[in-house]
């Protein structure tokens, strides 16, 4: 059933796992409402669980309770139609799930003329997926660089908060949206670190660079961040990588930019063997850092668990993306391939 009242501007999860869990565990925390929609499994399991634990660089444990939850609570619920009236929607789900879940969204949400989606999937696919099914207007950018990884006991560990930035997806003008300001200023008060960035086109491409170079080299190596970090050699597998994709972003028309952790526009105007002598020495990734989380890319989380990769999602996509606008991309192609040929959800059958 849609909720009675609006609800504009509450924030909302769909999908219960590393960022959904993560985002809705720190939104109730501060006291702020949110509903958090999971598959039924995970639902059950959350209920008989009755909280969400957080564990790494913060300690959190909050309570779940039927959707709508009081304050202090994540509202859980697999029902769309408990998703808040006029309220914001972010998607959590893999990038092959999306448009199933958007398209269960969309049947029973009652958006109104103010709800809003974004959605938090790595690779550039995602906000199509949204526009096809919500249309374009209701399609907010969205970008996060929050480190999370589901444990088997049900917690989910927090390498890093990273930053979460959100923007209008055209230029846009130089201030946020309202629609962005409100929802800026929800998870800021909820210590979720989160920017609004004068064209999130460009945080959107350079974080695809980096997830192209990163899930790259780690997924096929199967081997933590911070090791293709330590490595001169991986380092040039990731920055040739990089450079591939940002030309596919140059040829859209959009500059890539530098940001904390994925400095991309320094990484491609500089000569490689600079970032490999600045990134060899760098401990941003050390455990020490991370609340001793050993920190494991997503697509590399789910390749070590026999779960089936978002390939098509973020390689497949960027091949595409590439060949329509006559960019040459052997090296994503060849990624792209290896990892089909890896991925639990690519084999024939
Ligand atoms: N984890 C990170 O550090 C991180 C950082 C940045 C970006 N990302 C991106 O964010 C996305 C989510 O990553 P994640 O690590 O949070 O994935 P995850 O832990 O696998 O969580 C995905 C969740 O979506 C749920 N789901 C699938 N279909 C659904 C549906 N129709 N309705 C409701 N829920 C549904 C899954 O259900 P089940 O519980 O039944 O499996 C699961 O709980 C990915 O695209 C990833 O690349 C992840």
């Amino acid at each position: 059933m849609p909720s009675s009242a609006p609800t504009s501007g509450e924030l909302a999860l769909v999908g219960a796992g590393s960022l959904g869990q993560a985002f809705a565990g720190l939104l109730a925390r501060s006291g702020q409402p949110v509903t958090l929609l999971a598959t039924p499994g995970t639902l059950g399991r959350l209920r008989n669980a009755g909280t969400i634990r957080l564990r790494g660089v913060v300690t959190v444990d909050v309570p779940v309770a039927r959707a709508p939850g009081p304050a202090g609570t994540v509202g859980v619920t697999d029902d769309p139609g408990d998703l808040p009236r006029g309220g914001a929607v972010l998607f959590a789900t893999k990038g092959h799930h999306l448009r199933e879940a958007a398209a269960a969204v969309r049947a029973a949400w009652a958006g109104g003329d103010e709800g809003w989606v974004g959605g938090l999937q790595n690779g550039m696919a995602k906000d199509d997926v949204l526009a096809q099914v919500f249309g374009t207007e209701a399609v907010v950018g969205a970008v996060t660089i929050l480190g999370g990884e589901r444990r088997p006991e049900g917690e989910i560990a927090i390498a890093s908060l990273g930053c979460t930035y959100l923007g209008e997806m055209g230029a846009g003008p130089a201030e946020p949206s309202p629609r962005v300001a409100a929802a800026i200023a929800r998870l800021r008060a909820a210590a979720i670190p989160v920017e609004a960035p004068p064209d999130i086109r460009t945080v959107l491409w350079s974080k695809a660079c980096n997830a192209a170079g990163v899930f790259g080299v780690t997924s096929v190596l199967r081997i933590s961040t911070p090791r293709l970090f330590r490595d001169p050699h991986l380092i040039r597998a990731y920055l040739g990588l990089v450079r591939e994709t940002a030309a596919i972003a140059a040829a859209h028309g959009v500059p890539v930019g530098d940001y904390t952790n994925f400095p991309i526009r320094t990484y491609v105007t500089r000569p490689d063997e600079e970032t490999v002598a600045a990134l060899s020495q760098k401990a941003f990734l050390a455990p020490a850092a991370t609340g001793g989380v050993e920190s494991f890319a997503s697509m590399t989380q789910d390749l070590r668990a026999g779960r089936a990769i978002e390939v098509d999602d973020v390689f497949a996509d960027l091949v595409e993306r590439g060949e329509r606008v006559g960019v040459a991309v052997p090296r994503l192609r060849l990624v792209r391939d290896f990892l089909r040929g890896l991925d639990p959800g690519h084999q024939p059958s």
